[in-house]
């Protein structure tokens, strides 16, 4: 039995086998690697690609995160907040394309309280009843997730960014602990919500142990959705010098994931394409089955900087799902009109 069945078998590995797996230099563990994840997304999801809208609503952030160009210390970004009619702009445009999922992303802005935020979720789901509202607004409180919930949220998407302590405080201000993050995780799951969680692929400081506990962690939290990408350096942060994350890693880590939670939702990320023109295609064949174009105006996409750009994937909606279904039509993926929403693995425990 190679690492491959043992990852496909038990769901899970040693550290070091972990770490053997994402190093291996031997094509043909490396072409099972790839090909396993692929069948298994195609068993469950065929080759339908589910569609997530991204509104990045505000790029207004209080919070300091040494790699993210929204960071509060970067002054050299115009900040926004979209008026509630332009996101709702973006959601009807996003819906007569198809889209039955909206995600609603922004840094954290305290101006949304509960009660702005539940009315934008509100206005949302009495409009588009039959689509699915993601939020991705960072930490909040237990009651602030649960009001929100209540307004009619579905999903929660909040990286946990490194399941290692140490690496966590490397890559954010030392008031900041990975140990809150988790428990917003989990407050998030017992509320109700299809939780996303993730971390980014090659993050400065990050030893390949520390990738084999962001799977440990996952494993333990078992999330709806799982997002990861490369790290892509920004020139307004502390990490601008600092060397960008592979193609190659992040793909063995999607295709990790992808044979250790056969039903996630796992998306095809926007940094992926950033670092390569194919990057989201390589994606989905790596066991993805999800994208998540921008339906933020175009105006506003190019304040919203968490990264400096490299291969475009900036442009107009439907330049981009063009591009999109271009590059997946060869390989006979479609994108689909579904909510898309998680259906759990059935289990006797
Ligand atoms: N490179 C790649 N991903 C980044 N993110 C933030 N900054 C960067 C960067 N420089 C990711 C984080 C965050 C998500 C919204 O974007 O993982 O959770």
């Amino acid at each position: 039995m190679d690492l491959i069945d043992k990852l496909q078998t038990e769901g899970m590995l040693t550290e070091d086998e972990f770490c053997r797996l994402l190093w291996t230099e031997d094509g043909e563990i490396r072409a099972k690697l790839f090909m396993t994840a692929q069948q298994i997304a195609i068993e469950n999801f065929g080759k339908r690609i589910f569609i997530r809208g991204l509104i990045e609503f505000t790029n207004y952030c209080w919070r300091d995160c040494f790699y993210c160009g929204l960071r509060c210390a970067n002054k050299k970004i115009d900040r926004y907040r979209m008026p509630n009619e332009v996101i709702l702009d973006c959601c009807r445009i996003g819906y007569e394309m198809g889209f039955r999922t909206f995600v609603l992303q922004g840094g954290e802005d305290h101006y949304y309280t509960d009660e702005v935020m539940g009315n934008i979720i509100r206005a949302i789901k009495h409009l588009y009843p039959d689509c699915a509202i993601t939020l991705s607004l960072g930490e909040r409180s237990y009651r602030s997730y649960k009001e929100l919930f209540a307004a009619g949220a579905d999903r929660y998407l909040l990286r946990h960014e490194t399941a290692d302590s140490l690496h966590y405080s490397r890559l954010h201000p030392p008031s900041y602990s990975l140990a809150v993050r988790q428990d917003c995780l989990y407050d998030l799951k017992s509320i109700g919500y299809q939780v996303g969680s993730g971390f980014m692929v090659g993050s400065p400081y990050q030893l390949t142990e520390y990738l084999a506990k962001d799977f440990e962690f996952l494993r333990k939290l078992a999330p709806a959705m799982i997002g990861i990408g490369p790290f892509i350096p920004n020139k307004n942060t502390p990490f601008r010098h600092q060397k960008a994350g592979s193609l190659e890693l992040t793909l063995r880590c999607i295709a990790i994931l992808r044979i250790m939670f056969p039903k996630a939702n796992i998306p095809s990320t926007t940094a992926l394409g950033t670092l390569h023109p194919e990057g989201r295609l390589h994606g989905i064949l790596s066991g993805a089955n999800v994208l998540m174009p921008n339906l933020s105006p175009v105006e506003v996409q190019e304040h919203y900087t968490l990264y400096d750009k490299i291969a475009g994937v900036d442009g107009s909606l439907s330049h981009n799902l063009e591009l999109l279904s271009n590059q997946l039509a060869p390989h006979g993926y479609t994108m689909v009109v579904d909510r898309g929403d998680y259906v759990p693995e059935k289990t006797n425990q």
